[in-house]
This record gives structure tokens, sequence and C-alpha cells, in this order.
């Protein structure tokens, strides 16, 4: 039988971590993408060690100039792509979450991260699409903001962006049978969430929420059409 593949952003923590292993447990030989190698390779063990296929690449999704690279080492692990989940982003550093900092109190780094990921994710999307299988999907992880909220600019604008993408490439897609969708999660228990919101637990979701949709799509096991963002709550 052919081996499925999946590329999965952000998998060195949180949903795409889990997406990851989860994508493995089923069968698919997984392609990691994130900065840290340390975790990725950990994760990467995990993977083989229950018999699973990974392939990792260490890569800042904001260096654009770089994905082209990036894509060809892809390619030569495989030229058939059965899922791209874009799940990197970056609503937080080390230190503290973008959430309650104006605009003017942000470094300039900071307000330029998220909205290069999602230019990264793009990219990544436009020079991998050719060589996804017939039957395949796209999974853009959007997120949920409060109309009370402030402080979230750059994510808010990215995720938003990344929403619009998702939209108007399912568009392009009609005619093909490769399906796209972006899931706008509520608080979801990772590991950011636990250290910048620890009482936050009997708000948030389990990841494992997250990633039983994300395979209900992939098995189009859901009635949600292509270039619909879903909303996911507790
Ligand atoms: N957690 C939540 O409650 C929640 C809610 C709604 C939406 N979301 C969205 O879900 C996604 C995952 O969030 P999370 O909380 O699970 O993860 P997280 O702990 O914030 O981790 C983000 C992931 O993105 C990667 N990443 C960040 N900057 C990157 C860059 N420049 N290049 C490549 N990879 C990069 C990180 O890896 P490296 O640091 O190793 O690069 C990490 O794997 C994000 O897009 C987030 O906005 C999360």
């Amino acid at each position: 039988m052919n081996a499925k593949f999946a590329v999965i952003t952000g998998a060195s923590a949180g949903i795409g971590k889990e997406t990851a292993i989860t994508l493995a447990s089923k069968g698919y030989d997984v392609i990691l993408i994130a900065r840290r190698k340390n975790r990725l390779e950990v994760i990467q063990q995990k993977i083989q060690e229950a018999g699973g296929t990974c392939n990792i690449f260490p890569f800042d999704l904001t260096k654009t100039e770089r994905i082209s690279n990036l894509v060809q080492k892809i390619r030569k692990v495989t030229n058939k792509i059965d899922v791209l989940a874009n799940i990197a982003g970056s609503w937080h550093n080390s230190s503290r979450p973008l959430f309650d900092r104006n605009l003017t109190e942000l470094e300039d780094q900071t307000i330029t991260a998220p909205l290069d990921i999602v230019k990264g994710e793009i990219l990544l999307t436009k020079k991998i699409i050719r060589q996804m299988r017939t039957n395949a999907t796209i999974i853009n992880m959007s997120g949920t903001f409060s109309e009370d909220d402030t402080g979230w600019i750059p994510d808010f604008v990215a995720k938003t962006g990344l929403e619009s993408f998702t939209k108007m490439l399912a568009r392009e897609l009609k005619d093909s049978k490769i399906l796209v969708f972006a899931i706008r999660p509520y608080f979801v228990w990772t590991e950011a969430v636990q250290k910048f919101y620890p009482d936050s637990e009997n708000e948030a979701m389990k990841i494992s929420k997250v990633t039983k949709l994300i395979m209900n799509l992939i098995e189009r096991k859901t009635k949600y059409r292509s270039g619909e963002v879903v909303e996911i709550k507790p």
C-alpha cells in the first residue's frame, strides 16, 4: 500500500505536536516543521518508537525567502502529500502573551512574526499544492478573539488573513478534490496556555478535541464544506 504523507507546521509544541502524533498513529508518514530542533527530535523519537515514520525540518517560517529550499527538502522525502496542517502561530513570546499589550508597546518583531508566519504558510502551501494527492486536505489553524479583548492586533490580523486565504483558496480549488479548512479554536489546554493561564483548565478544551476535529475533516466525516472556518468550543 502507498504511504500517506502529512506535513505539519508548528509541530514542536501544543496542537501541532499532538496533530503530528495523532496523524502518525493513524499511519501517516509525518514531516514536522518548527524552529526548535531539540523538541522535534524528541517527538520524532517518540513517533519512531511507536513504529511510525517521521522526518523533521527545523525551520523558521518567517524566513520566507527560504521556503523554496524547505520545499526541495520535503520533495526529497515525498512527491505525494495527503495533508498539510498549517498550525504554527505566534501568540506569545517566552515571557508573556500578546493579550493586553497595545500596538505601541510591542517590539517590531513581535508585530511582524505572526504576519510573517502566515506569509510563510501561504508560500509553503503554494509550493506544495502541486505535490498534493487528489483527495488531499489543507488545515489552517486560526484562533478565537473575544470582542472585549485588546492587545491581540498582530495575531488577530494574521489569523483573519489566514481565514481569508482559506476561503479564497477553496474557491480556486473548487474543481479539484483538495479540500481546505480553517479551524478557530477557543482556549486549548496546551503547554503555553498552562504556562500563561494556569487557572484556566476548567475553561479550556483538551487538545484531543482539536485533533479529533482535524482527523474528522481529513477523513471527510463532517458536514463542513471546503473554505469553511470551523469554530470549536469546549
Ligand atoms: N493554545 C490555544 O489556546 C490556541 C487557541 C486558538 C488558536 N491557537 C493557535 O493554535 C496554534 C498552536 O498554538 P499552541 O498554543 O498549541 O502552540 P504554541 O505553544 O504557541 O506553539 C506554536 C508552534 O508554532 C511554532 N512556531 C512559532 N513561530 C514559528 C516560526 N517562526 N517558524 C516555525 N514555527 C514556528 C512553534 O515552534 P518553535 O517555537 O519550535 O518554532 C510551535 O510549534 C497557533 O497557531 C495558535 O495561534 C491556539
